[in-house]
């Protein structure tokens, strides 16, 4: 019944690898420094790479005095990412801080060889566009992005053509393009008909479920790989589950919380390549990470899964 899609893995192997401690939301150290075996994979349909399931994202958790963040909880945020075969960290610079801590963070952890950066350009105009992203740059400490995106769609006209250049010229791996909001969607549509992306991101999660009609097809489709924000609408479904203990049956796909429930149902659905849930607590951080090993439920139990969401 219940399949591992994208990511072939088996209970023993589940249980028997350092993972099982992270899904059951302990804070024991992981002994290996190289990615955890069993780590669930998506592929990014333009080039075939494989990605781990559950990124990182940094609005307003990261969003502190950079100067604070090398002393600060998220340094402990970042290394338990790293060390449960975490890959990409999605930022902006719409997000004040956010990158800056980011780059501090990553000169302060170890086993981040697989990182995988993400970010925006997000203002008007080419110039202005082009200082952003290579101010990005420096704020992560690197000279190559993997991930550029069209913050909300902003000036795409003339953003995707410094993006094409900056592909061609080996400054960025992947173009993509953001929204977060409804009423963007139809314009999304068209763009993902039309425009070179690699990526496409948009809010995704058990109780908004309205890209499931129209962009997670078209982006499997059009072979556009998908980042999926707001995975928790920003926190606020586990207001609906405060209290509520978890079905029995969620243990038969891996779930030891509300977390990993509401993460592993979004991870199941073929058209999603990474999520991005954002935490400033190690706690959370590795319940997030537990959601990227074991089993994924199969379209029966997802429709279950909604359907006791709404029950309760
Ligand atoms: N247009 C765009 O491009 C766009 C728009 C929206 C978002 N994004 C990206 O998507 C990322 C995710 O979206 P989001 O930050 O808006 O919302 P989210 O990830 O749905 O929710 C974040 C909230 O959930 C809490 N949380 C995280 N893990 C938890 C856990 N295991 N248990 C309980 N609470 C938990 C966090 O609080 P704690 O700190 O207490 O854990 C935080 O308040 C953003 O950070 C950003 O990178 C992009």
């Amino acid at each position: 019944m219940k399949h591992s899609p994208d990511g072939a893995f088996t209970r023993r192997r589940f249980l028997k690898s350092s993972a099982a401690a992270a899904l059951l939301g302990t804070l024991a150290p992981v002994a290996s420094r190289a990615s955890p075996a069993g780590v669930i994979k998506k592929t990014i349909p333009s080039t075939g790479e494989r990605l781990s399931v559950i990124g990182l994202g940094t609005s307003r958790t990261f969003d502190v005095a950079p100067g604070d963040a090398a002393e600060s909880p998220l340094v402990d945020v970042m290394q338990a990412f790293f060390d449960r075969g975490g890959q990409l960290i999605d930022s902006s610079p719409m997000y004040g801080n956010a990158e800056a801590v980011t780059g501090v963070l990553l000169g302060k952890v170890a086993n981040k060889q697989d990182l995988f950066t993400a970010t925006k350009v997000w203002t008007n105009g080419r110039r202005a566009g082009i200082e952003q992203m290579q101010a990005s740059m420096r704020h992560f400490g690197v000279e190559r992005i993997d991930l550029m995106q069209i913050h909300n769609l902003r000036d795409w006209r003339t953003h995707i053509e410094t993006l094409r250049e900056w592909k061609a010229a080996g400054k960025i791996r992947y173009i993509g393009i953001t929204t977060s909001h409804g009423r963007y969607h139809d314009d999304l549509e068209l763009l993902l008909q039309e425009l070179p992306l690699d990526f496409v991101q948009f809010s995704y999660n058990i109780a908004d479920r309205a890209v499931e009609q129209d962009l997670l097809p078209l982006a499997a489709e059009r072979g556009i790989a998908t980042l999926i924000n707001r995975p928790y609408q920003r926190g606020s479904l586990f207001r609906k589950t405060s209290g509520k203990p978890l079905p029995e049956w969620a243990a038969e796909i891996d779930c030891a919380s509300w977390g990993q429930f509401f993460l592993k149902f979004i991870a199941a659905h073929p058209a999603v390549t990474c999520i991005i849930p954002a935490t400033s607590k190690v706690k959370h951080l590795v319940d997030n990470m537990g959601a990227g090993f074991g089993r994924l439920p199969d379209e029966a139990m997802r429709r279950r899964m909604i359907a006791h969401l709404e029950s309760i």
